[in-house]
């Protein structure tokens, strides 16, 4: 019997969790949303009057916070009564890339997965929609059905406990994660439980056209979503390589994108040349793409998809060795402005960013980094860059590879020798280079990793400039 949705509870509220379960609050008032994490102090902020303190920041985020929180969305660290009273669960928890033991460096750490598969089968009560949200290796529905059908929860002989498991992965990306989730390109349900696929769609279709809802077997829509990540990842890899070859013979690797996107077999989206991709999920989820291919014998397939990583790596390395190649080669106690931390714009998330493997570069080489974000604050860089001991609120420049964060855009350049955007931060267009000019240290140099300065302003400016793809 096709049951209708009334309460929901999401286990995990990170960038996935908050902002997916803040939508679905926003276009279903009677559904009543229950977000849950063990991380009191991440709860604690999505609890927060002061909404600068909510630990996603996405844009339009904060308003729908505003707007449904105490009404039908809750942040709670109770767990285990809200598993109790829900009829639909999303897993949305972490699956990084395993660290230690069989698969290590590769395979998804799937212990997150199981520690709250496993409060949901002590938990709940009666008929459970639950619902893969969190990006997995194909075939973990299986992993999650025994542990829910495991006779360690459903010995009880009066247990009135039942189960079913639906794969509905998340397409949204950071930065564009509240339209996204608005307007999605689709929604991907997986599974064989007819009337409980019939259930999930009617939430969705509160706001998506029900042409975007599609539904097919739980092991195709795993498969999709590391597929999805790993195409676009690819695509990236294939037009930082061309960026190279353009810097090398003259070509200017925007040209050639918008040239080649326009053939609509290529289609003009992610075709940005960079300074490598970030973000929590295209490395990790093509690392489980090629751990499933060895896993399966499939070698070759899965030496094709550690070639976009090699790639990737090897863009955001020769960017550092070309800055230090412009700077005489060395860097030792030179000053370099960094604009930018996250791994793209509109978001304060740092996992995987570019940024990071450069400035350790850089430090490493003797540089002082002056770093600026509008949105990542001190603490973060200081545990992106190792550096337990720092002291964040310290202002005042250091010795050779050491680094401050700065507030305003413009301290960073005093006396630099070169500033590298990494990030394409919007502010970041608006920067009267004639003024900096004035500030940097001769020569100076300016990276764009993101494409973003107009050569032709540069014209006369008594500044290097270099940017992706062009030179
Ligand atoms: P995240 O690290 O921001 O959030 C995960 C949260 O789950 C954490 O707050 C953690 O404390 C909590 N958690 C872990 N185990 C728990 C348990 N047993 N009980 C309660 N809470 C628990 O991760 P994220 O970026 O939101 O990603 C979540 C999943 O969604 C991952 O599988 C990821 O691959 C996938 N995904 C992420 C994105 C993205 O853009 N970040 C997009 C699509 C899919
Ligand atoms: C990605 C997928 O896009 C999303 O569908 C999935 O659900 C999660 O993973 P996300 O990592 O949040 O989303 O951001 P995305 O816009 O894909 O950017 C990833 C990285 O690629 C960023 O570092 C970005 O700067 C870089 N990028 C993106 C490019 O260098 N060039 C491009 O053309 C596009």
């Amino acid at each position: 019997m096709k049951i209708k949705i009334k309460n929901i509870c999401c286990i995990g509220a990170g960038y996935v969790g908050g902002p997916t379960m803040a939508v679905i609050a926003d276009n279903c008032h009677n559904v009543e949303i229950n977000v849950v994490d063990l991380d009191r102090e991440r709860i604690d902020r999505w609890n927060s009057k002061d909404l600068s303190r909510l630990p996603v920041y996405e844009p339009g985020l904060a308003e729908i916070i505003e707007r449904r929180r105490g009404k039908n969305l809750n942040f709670s660290s109770s767990v285990e009564e809200k598993i109790k009273i829900a009829d639909a669960i999303f897993i949305s928890v972490n699956t990084p890339t395993k660290k230690k033991g069989l698969g290590a460096g590769k395979a998804s750490d799937l212990k997150w997965i199981e520690a709250c598969t496993r409060q949901v089968a002590a938990n709940s009560e009666g008929h459970t929609i639950v619902i893969e949200k969190s990006t997995i290796p194909v075939r973990t529905a299986n992993v999650i059905k025994s542990i829910l059908e495991s006779s360690e929860f459903l010995n009880d002989e009066n247990s009135n406990k039942t189960f079913s498991v639906l794969s509905n992965p998340e397409f949204l990306a950071e930065g564009t994660a509240i339209n996204d989730l608005l307007n999605p390109d689709r929604i991907l349900i997986g599974g064989d439980n007819y009337e409980d696929i019939e259930s999930l769609k009617d939430i969705y279709a509160n706001w998506v056209p029900n042409h975007l809802i599609i539904s097919t077997n739980v092991w195709s829509s795993e498969l999709s979503k590391l597929s999805a990540n790993a195409f676009l990842a690819q695509r990236i890899s294939s037009i930082n390589s061309i960026s190279a070859l353009c810097e090398k013979t003259g070509a200017d690797v925007e040209e050639v994108s918008l040239a080649i996107g326009l053939d609509t077999r290529i289609g003009s989206k992610f075709l940005k040349a960079g300074p490598g991709f970030g973000g929590s999920c295209f490395k990790k989820d093509i690392l489980n793409v090629i751990y499933l291919c060895e896993y399966f014998g499939l070698h070759e397939v899965a030496e094709f998809w550690e070639s976009v990583i090699k790639l990737n790596n090897w863009q955001t390395n020769r960017i550092t060795k070309l800055v230090t190649r412009k700077l005489f080669g060395t860097l030792s106690n030179k000053k370099i402005s960094i604009l930018g931390f996250a791994f793209k714009a509109n978001t304060n998330d740092t996992r995987e960013s570019a940024a990071i493997q450069i400035c350790k570069n850089l430090i490493n080489e003797g540089a002082i980094l002056l770093i600026h974000d509008p949105k990542v604050n001190g603490e973060q860089i200081a545990l992106d860059l190792n550096n337990e001991e720092f002291d964040i609120n310290k202002s005042e420049i250091g010795s050779e590879g050491t680094w401050i964060k700065v507030n305003d855009i413009y301290d960073s350049f005093v006396d630099s020798d070169a500033s590298i955007i990494l990030t394409e931060w919007e502010e970041y267009l608006n920067i009267n280079w004639d003024k900096v000019s004035n500030l940097m240290r001769k020569p100076a140099w300016v990276f764009d990793t993101r494409s973003m300065i107009d050569k032709k302003n540069f014209d006369n400016l008594d500044l290097n400039l270099w940017v992706v793809g062009k030179g």
